[in-house]
């Protein structure tokens, strides 16, 4: 398919918070080629771009007067073998969990915990993806990317990257410049599996012998048990971050909610279960127009039916300033809000 340019464009089928937005310009791309010939011929600069990927995690608030990218490169092909380890390059259109599908089926392990995470493959490495101990980052090896200021393919290794905590260098330095059109990532043929988090270990011994096929579906059950689906209440998964602290604050909170959950991160720092302290805030369930906080996983806002984003942002508002004067942690949104 040749390159689309399209103008005054709907982003409703392109947000799973489903917000009736429109863009200026949105341009839709599967060819490397072709979109270097356009950021060549039309300077750029990131101010006036936005990348979408399978937009779960964006809340537009507005319309977006800017162009947006959304490329759809195809393919997954193994590219190389070294020792029990594959190389295997991935289109950046392709979704998340179907490549996940695919991994597990050929019997490549490393991202089979970040089953069902929604989303494009493009989008993983800048948001760094992570669910049941297991992050994107640990796998890529390279990020393939057009940049739309100097016009050029580049490739950018893991390190570049920068990954951390649901975080990467394309939300910093590099906001809206590259555009990811193919990622590469490192699985292995002896998978090392990882059952640490929370019931994913019962789950899966539940289900029969660990494999990464019993892993998946353990996986696939827990988060359909807990969050919702986006067909049903659109949302855009966590909203806010699991906030980092420093160690001895958290000492201090949990003298005073014993049941608090911290997870450890270094030796002076731990995350704390956001969706724990909005729960605790009386969020859980609770609806401001057409903007909700999900009944199983206080974490997810989502929408009712027919809200807009400045609903949505208002209820994240509320929350924020209502976590903040019950425990003094500010939130911050997982979720671009634009
Ligand atoms: N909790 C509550 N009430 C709630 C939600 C959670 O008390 O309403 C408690 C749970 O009981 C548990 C702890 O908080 O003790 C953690 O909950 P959970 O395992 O559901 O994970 P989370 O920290 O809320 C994070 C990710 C999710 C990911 C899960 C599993 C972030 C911001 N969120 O949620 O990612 O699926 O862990 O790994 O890190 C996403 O990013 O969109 C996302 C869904």
């Amino acid at each position: 398919m040749d390159m689309e340019v399209r103008e005054s464009f709907s982003l409703k089928k392109f947000n799973t918070f489903d917000i009736e937005v429109a863009c200026k310009y949105f341009v839709e791309c599967e060819r490397e080629e072709e979109l270097l010939e356009f950021v060549r011929s039309y300077e750029l600069n990131p101010e006036e771009v936005l990348i979408l990927g399978g937009g779960s995690n964006f809340l537009f608030t507005e319309d977006f007067d800017g162009v947006v990218f959304y490329p759809t490169m195809q393919g997954c092909e193994v590219v190389g073998e070294d020792g029990d380890d594959v190389y295997v390059r991935v289109g950046s259109g392709v979704v998340w969990d179907d490549f996940v599908a695919w991994a597990v089926e050929h019997g490549y392990g490393g991202v089979e915990n970040l089953s069902l995470v929604p989303g494009h493959v493009g989008a993983t490495p800048v948001q760094n993806i992570g669910a049941y101990g297991m992050e994107v980052g640990e796998s890529i090896v390279s990020v393939e990317a057009v940049d739309i200021v100097k016009g050029e393919k580049v490739t950018i290794d893991a390190v570049t990257c920068r990954f951390s905590y649901r975080d990467s260098i394309f939300k910093h330095e590099w906001k809206n410049r590259f555009v990811v059109t193919y990622v590469t990532f490192r699985l292995s043929k002896r998978p090392v599996f990882r059952l640490h988090y929370g019931s994913v270990h019962d789950e899966v011994i539940r289900l029969g012998e660990i494999s990464l096929k019993t892993i998946r579906q353990a996986i696939t059950r827990i988060r359909e048990a807990k969050l919702p689906d986006v067909k049903v209440l659109p949302n855009a998964g966590s909203f806010f971050k699991n906030p980092l602290v420093e160690r001895a604050f958290a000492d201090s909170l949990i003298e005073k909610y014993p049941s608090l959950p911290v997870y450890p991160v270094d030796e002076d720092h731990v995350k704390l279960a956001a969706g724990w302290l909005i729960e605790f805030a009386g969020w859980k369930g609770k609806v401001i127009g057409h903007a909700g906080v999900h009944e199983k996983q206080a974490l997810v806002l989502v929408n009712t039916g027919g809200a807009t984003g400045i609903e949505i942002a208002h209820l994240a508002n509320e929350i924020k300033k209502s976590v903040f004067l019950q425990f003094g942690v500010w939130l911050e949104a997982e979720v671009n809000v634009i």
